[in-house]
């Protein structure tokens, strides 16, 4: 890739300055396909240990309502890669960052005041925030960090909310495109798996967003009461006019299997028993729904039906739930180490982008 003479910096530090980055459809192609070269630009760069010192002295902020393995230490190794420093923040550990509506006092701080003192301190502020911390009401994490992007004047980064899961959904094309480098036309199964855990909906609606602005004939697949948000489908359904491709819903995930390329069975859990699709939150009453799908687990049989088609999963995967191990341990299937690998890429991509600057 091109470097500035001037600096020694890649053309892409500082291309999409100030940008937040909350859902990879607030992007277009070109700029997925842009962060994806610089991603793969820094993985070169990575793995033959040159440095990076793009952003030399910058700090981000990430504030997890969540736990988390990959997301948390690839931010982090990440942004001190570019000579920069993560600042870790526990909600419990601050007055919590709250919605107006939610305010105790002394316990809580509003997100408007908080991301406005943040953005006096350093150069981006990550958050995730989903199921118990955002109280089960499925857009509400959305909201929490739409209010971060509101009032902060430095960059706010999406580390999954109960809506999107933009950075993991960028590392699953990474992982498809380094296998197929021309996507259109493959055929991507999103299916429900089961697990006894209750997950958001952030991964496969992410999923399904960035499979088909890639004009992949994308398959979604899930039994009834699972079905992903309305505006999230319609979007689905933007980008084929768009970009090509197609986009179809099944409840068989045997016959979506079938020919498939890439297959991504995950579970999340059926939206009809929480707020804002029901009047109550009834975790209980969506375990005892979900437990009725343990048939849907993805085994070698399933994957005998694909065209030779390649395993992923964003992790932690359930074993023994959503997945066999003959299959997620299996090289001639799985791609779920190379995504999760790729979430270092692909952040230290979209940080040097929207925090560097271009001299
Ligand atoms: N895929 C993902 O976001 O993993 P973590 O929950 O470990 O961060």
């Amino acid at each position: 890739m091109a470097k500035r003479p001037a600096t020694g910096k890649p053309t892409y530090v500082g291309r999409l300055h100030g940008r937040d980055f909350l859902n990879t459809n607030d992007f277009s192609q070109e700029e997925i396909n842009n962060i994806l070269k610089a991603a793969r630009d820094l993985r070169q760069r990575f793995r033959s240990k040159k440095p990076t010192d793009y952003l030399k002295g910058q700090t981000l902020f990430m504030l997890f309502y969540n736990r988390s393995l990959r997301t948390r230490n690839s931010f982090e190794a990440g942004i001190y890669q570019l000579g920069g420093h993560a600042h870790f923040l526990s909600p419990s550990d601050v007055y919590t960052p709250t919605l107006p509506e939610d305010m105790i006092p002394y316990q809580t701080e509003s997100i408007a005041d908080v991301a406005r003192v943040l953005s006096t301190y350093g150069d981006a502020i990550a958050v995730r925030i989903y199921g118990d911390a955002a109280k089960w009401h499925i857009g509400r994490g959305h909201r929490v960090i739409q209010e971060f992007a509101k009032w902060s004047s430095i960059p706010v980064l999406n580390m999954e909310d109960d809506v999107y899961h933009p950075f993991q959904a960028l590392a699953d094309i990474m992982a498809i495109t380094d296998v197929a480098p021309k996507p259109q036309g493959k055929k991507f199964v999103v299916s429900y798996a089961y697990s006894g855990g209750l997950k958001p909906l952030a991964v496969p609606q992410s999923c399904i967003l960035v499979g088909t602005q890639f004009g992949m004939d994308v398959v979604l697949a899930h039994p009834p009461g699972f079905e992903l948000e309305d505006h999230v489908i319609q979007a689905c359904k933007k980008n084929v006019e768009e970009y090509g491709g197609s986009f179809t819903i099944t409840q068989n995930m045997k016959e979506a299997f079938e020919d498939a390329d890439f297959v991504y069975p995950k579970a999340w859990s059926p939206k009809k028993f929480f707020p804002p699709y029901n009047s109550t939150v009834d975790k209980e009453g969506a375990t005892k729904y979900q437990d009725g799908y343990k048939s849907w687990i993805c085994t070698p049989e399933l994957m005998d039906l694909t065209n030779k088609g390649k395993y992923m999963h964003c992790g932690p995967a359930d074993r023994g739930q959503e997945v066999v191990d003959e299959v997620i341990d299996n090289s001639k299937y799985s791609l779920y180490f190379q995504q999760a690998e790729n979430r270092l890429h692909v952040q230290k991509a979209v940080m040097s982008m929207v925090m560097g600057r271009r001299k």
